[in-house]
């Protein structure tokens, strides 16, 4: 590991398993496997264990026919349950007859014939969720016979896992999918590997940041928290739409070209979602540039849903090469702002009403990062295709629970644009806010721009950040304590890691969970620093790693 100008206090024999290898950096010209997130159809959430043959040709052919493979849903995702109870004689899986009568390879060919790519489902442990066999003890076996049936993604879970003596839950996790992906790496035409590991540390917030922390090295897609309610689940699905949006919200800096943070399936038939909340549903998660695989009867769905699922402006972001994720600009209970860049320049502006009735909101054009005066920028409503002049600010009006996504294009003469919006401890979700007296406190969000940073690139990763509300002042750190003072002088600048530490370069790491912040020895199982912020900050190299 680099030497970073601080002490991180890493246990002896945690250092050794710390950048076990260089991690390859993914970026817009050299995106891997995935360069933009995957779009397609998985059974799960609609049919759970009742998938068979007949689903996927049936569905591949309403695809084609309704348009959806031509805006790019492309890929045919078999999820759990497709094999039988026991293993082959040669250790081999094998799938079920009654359910796929014609064989795997079959639906592989049909899928290829038809432009689709087929994927499966596995899991890392003795048994998948359902209790079919897992792929514990036979990785190279079960990705060679996936490859040889013509698969070229694979969804593991990580179900029925235990940590082997000597090792904790996590580190378990870390070596199973990391042989999985040795495994998959070594094949001459690896497959696309989607990672179910971190949704089973969502309760716990070190442990999650520290399995998230190698997941975008072993794979193309993870998933991250609990399922999205399943057709027949009790439950309100848009609070589970919510509750996986929230957990995305907290991710934003894993996510690179290549690399995409997965919130779970499109649910456009739930019996539980109105119009408005599915649409949302699809706005957030092109927002986010996450992966968009529908689990639906899609031949059933009405010509208004396909229509939204068709949005081709939505799409385009959605695969925008830059894959940035929108990041929260602001927070207040009712509204959520987020914000990104898009690959040509222009900055999206996406906002949900959270609340339950109709409401309005107004946002400047500062808090999207577009702080230079006198400018005029033409945004475009990308569900309603509407074209209106922005000079100084948007106001927006939605229904309660409706999200709406405007494209701002910047004139060349205004085009700087700085990453902005608030900076929050991810774990509580509280705000860092410039409060009086210049110090540095964590409070419920509540949207007012004592709660919105401007992160200004210093040269490399070097960060400085000031509050909307004052901009003549910087996040500082001084001996021990957190603090406001004037731009420019010593002990402004800080560093971004992937963990979500917020490291300043004179040494200490920025702490807080509540109430007054602080600066103190940067420590990497400690949840009191990790941090989010706005979309399109330079993350530092060498980040500090730490696999257990
Ligand atoms: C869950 C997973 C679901 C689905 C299910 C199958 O753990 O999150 O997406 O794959 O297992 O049993």
């Amino acid at each position: 590991m680099r030497a970073s100008s601080h002490t991180w206090e890493i246990p002896a024999k945690m250092a050794l398993l710390m950048f076990p290898m260089l991690p390859v950096q993914a970026s817009v010209e050299s995106p891997g496997l995935l360069p933009t997130p995957p779009m397609g159809f998985n059974n799960w959430s609609r049919f759970q264990c009742e998938l068979n043959e007949t689903l996927f040709t049936e569905t591949a052919q309403s695809m084609l026919t309704r348009g959806l493979r031509d805006v790019g849903y492309n890929r045919l995702n078999l999820d759990d349950c497709w094999m039988r109870y026991d293993r082959a004689a040669d250790g081999s899986l094998q799938w079920n007859t009654t359910k796929f009568p014609h064989g795997i390879p079959w639906l592989a060919s049909y899928a290829t014939e038809h432009g689709f790519h087929l994927g499966i489902y596995e899991d890392a442990g003795n048994e998948t969720c359902g209790g079919y066999p897992g792929s514990y003890g036979h990785e190279k076996q079960d990705a060679e016979t996936f490859a040889s049936w013509g698969i070229d993604y694979l969804k593991l879970d990580g179900c029925n896992v235990w940590a082997e003596e000597g090792r904790s839950l996590r580190e378990e996790y870390r070596l199973r999918y990391g042989e999985w992906h040795d495994v998959l790496s070594a094949m001459p035409q690896p497959l696309i590997f989607s990672e179910s590991a971190p949704a089973y540390f969502a309760d716990n917030a070190s442990d999650w940041a520290v399995v998230m922390d190698w997941i975008p090295e072993y794979g193309e897609l993870a998933r991250h928290s609990t399922d999205v309610l399943v057709y027949v689940g009790e439950g309100s699905a848009w609070d589970s739409i919510m509750n996986n949006y929230d957990y995305n919200t907290l991710l934003v800096r894993y996510q690179k070209p290549g690399y995409y943070n997965d919130p779970d399936f499109l649910i456009p038939d739930h019996p539980g979602l109105t119009q408005t909340e599915k649409k949302s549903h699809f706005a957030l998660w092109a927002s986010f540039s996450a992966p968009l695989i529908i689990s639906a009867y899609i031949p059933d769905l009405s010509d208004e849903d396909i229509a939204f699922l068709s949005n081709k402006a939505l799409i385009a972001v959605n695969q925008d090469p830059l894959a940035q994720q929108a990041a929260l600009v602001s927070r207040d209970g009712t509204f959520d702002v987020l914000s990104r860049s898009l690959v040509n320049g222009d900055r999206l502006l996406t906002v949900l009403n959270r609340g339950a009735v109709t409401a309005k909101t107004t946002i400047s054009l500062a808090r999207l990062g577009l702080s230079q005066s006198n400018c005029q920028y033409q945004a475009r409503d990308l569900v309603t295709g509407k074209v209106s002049t922005a000079h100084g600010a948007i106001e927006i009006q939605l229904d309660s629970h409706a999200t709406s996504v405007h494209r701002i294009a910047l004139p060349k003469r205004c085009s700087t644009t700085t990453p902005t919006g608030m900076v929050f401890h991810t774990p509580s979700g509280l705000c860092m806010t410039a409060s009086s007296g210049n110090t540095v406190t964590f409070e419920a969000c509540k949207a007012s721009d004592s709660q919105v940073w401007s992160v200004a690139a210093k040269g490399g990763s070097k960060l400085e950040l000031s509050p909307l509300s004052d901009n003549s002042v910087c996040l500082t750190a001084q001996k021990g304590a957190v603090s406001l003072a004037k731009c420019g002088g010593s002990g402004n600048t800080w560093q971004h890691f992937i963990t979500g530490h917020l490291s300043n370069t004179r040494g200490g790491c920025l702490t807080g969970e509540s109430g007054k912040g602080a600066v103190q020895a940067c420590v990497v199982d400690n949840a009191a620093q990790i941090f989010g912020l706005p979309s399109g900050v330079k993350l530092a190299d060498g980040a500090p790693r730490w696999f257990s």
